[in-house]
């Protein structure tokens, strides 16, 4: 269907990493999507959610986010004339994401716990208020982010070998299967890599202990785990040799191909952009 509510999401650009190549082993590519609007692929899913929420008379829209979820999310819903309720991990947020949340004019709770204690208050009041819960676990979400696999199909002119992706919740994996499957070339191996210690990383957009899609996410895609040192390598690497910062969980991908040397054409995903977490440098 067509997308009522945008701001331009999508259609990121798919950039050849010569540098990393050499030193990997194998023909990078980087999938920029800091490029969206809110600086994060959140915005590809969030356009379909909140689009269809607004269809359906919605009064609001409620997440629980580490960050870019609740940025994305206060965005289209100013965008929809929609109010939106963000709920927290205190304490735990970056900066830049923070933000943009309270400039969007979205609501914001901070919840004294965990991202699963969020998102459990998050699909309460969802199912409460009737407010329309925009976490993944809403399939507009993963339909919308499904379109990152097919531009990748597009633009390489036809699926790489492998895929590799930061793993918080399992979403985006699962969205990114969705997406090959319906590009219909083919899906690559897939490599879904995490942070060891998830309740505790420097990677905080995937601080997340229990993923809800891991089932699916799983069968789909081999966890490759890395720990901090390796993301903060990665993340330095990817902008000191090709110019891209982003965030510190989107430098899980690069880790992940770094630890399994996998050969090939190779893409991973560069899920946010780095202006969203200035503090991250003060671990350098
Ligand atoms: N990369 C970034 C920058 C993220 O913000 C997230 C998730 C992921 C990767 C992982 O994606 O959960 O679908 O496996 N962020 C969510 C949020 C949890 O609230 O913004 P996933």
């Amino acid at each position: 269907m067509g997308v009522g509510v945008s701001l331009g999401e999508g259609g990121t650009p798919l950039l050849e990493a010569p540098r990393l190549s050499e030193l990997l082993g194998c023909e990078l590519w980087l999938k920029w999507e800091g490029a969206n609007p809110t600086g994060s692929f959140k915005d590809r899913g969030m356009a379909v959610a909140v689009s269809r929420a607004l269809e359906r008379g919605a009064p609001g829209v409620v997440c629980a986010s580490t960050g870019n979820t609740s940025a994305s999310a206060a965005a289209y819903a100013s965008r929809a004339g929609l109010p939106a309720l963000v709920l927290l991990p205190a304490g735990a947020v970056a900066r830049g994401k923070l933000a943009q949340a309270i400039v969007a004019g979205a609501e914001l709770r901070q919840v004294d716990g965990s991202f699963e204690d969020a998102h459990r208050e998050a699909r309460r009041l969802a199912e409460t208020e009737g407010w329309v819960n925009v976490n993944s676990v809403n399939p507009d979400r993963l339909d919308g982010q499904a379109s990152a696999a097919v531009e990748i199909a597009e633009q390489l002119g036809e699926v790489p070998d492998v895929l590799a992706l930061p793993y918080g919740g399992g979403g985006n994996t699962c969205a990114y299967v969705l997406g090959f499957q319906r590009a219909g070339r083919g899906t690559p191996r897939l490599l879904a890599v995490q942070v060891g210690q998830r309740a505790d990383t420097i990677a905080t957009a995937i601080r997340i202990v229990r993923p809800v899609h891991r089932e699916r996410a799983e069968a789909a895609a081999e966890v490759v785990t890395v720990d901090d040192e390796e993301i903060v390598r990665w993340w330095t690497a990817i902008a000191r040799l090709e110019g891209l910062f982003c965030e510190p969980a989107s430098a899980a991908g690069v880790a992940g191909v770094a630890k399994v040397r996998p050969g090939g054409r190779v893409v991973c995903v560069l899920t946010g952009h780095g202006l969203k977490d200035p503090d991250a440098v003060d671990r350098l």
